[in-house]
């Protein structure tokens, strides 16, 4: 969904400041094969967290010679049980691509229909842009995903951090007045996210 580009690549230089969409371009004479090369989603993530999921992004942050090219793509590794909770990317449609073990990979739409497939290894489900969307490691070992976007930086909005994690915290009533619960609950959930 990014815009087209008006030349053949535009490798960006991280240090300049961003321009109004992505980044200026590094001298095309100090351009090297590297630079079209990224080796970040080799390893496993860590998954010591709360949810036991982790998500490697190589998007224009991570990789530069993604500047301009519209695409991205995330390696997210799930421990048994693992969740990667609802969250949202706000400029992309992602392609999940299971490669190993299974995952329950779920979108609701704006008319609050709920999608959801059982995806094994070699298996892809495609999340429209914008919609709040979850994974679920559903077999008995570990799973392994890759994921592709067509924005170089997609944006991620993680709906429980989002909502009782922020800095400074979204106040109580808002919270229990929206989920309709008492405050011991916001104050237990807003608890596990550092507030
Ligand atoms: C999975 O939903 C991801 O955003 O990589
Ligand atoms: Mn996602």
């Amino acid at each position: 969904a990014d815009p087209d580009p008006l030349q053949d690549f535009c490798i960006a230089d991280l240090e300049a400041q961003p321009s109004i969409n992505g980044f200026p371009c590094k001298p095309a004479s100090n351009v090297t094969s590297d630079d079209f090369f990224f080796d970040g989603l080799s390893k496993e993530g860590s998954t010591g967290n709360i949810f036991r999921s982790n998500v490697t992004a190589a998007n224009v942050l991570a990789f530069p010679g993604l500047n301009t090219l519209g695409l991205s793509m995330n390696r997210v590794d799930f421990a048994p049980g693992a969740i990667n909770p609802p969250h949202i990317h706000p400029r992309s449609t992602e392609l999940v691509l299971v490669v190993k073990g299974k995952l329950l990979v779920g979108f609701v739409t704006t008319g609050f229909v709920y999608h959801s497939k059982v995806v094994s290894a070699g298996e892809i489900f495609v999340i429209p842009r914008g919609l709040v969307h979850f994974q679920k490691n559903v077999g008995k070992g570990k799973a392994l995903s890759f994921t592709a976007f067509d924005s170089q930086l997609p944006g991620v909005v993680i709906l429980p951090l989002t909502l009782f994690g922020s800095t400074p915290p979204i106040p109580n009533d808002v919270l229990t007045k929206s989920f309709q619960v008492d405050e011991d609950v916001v104050k237990a959930i807003k608890s596990k996210f550092g507030n």
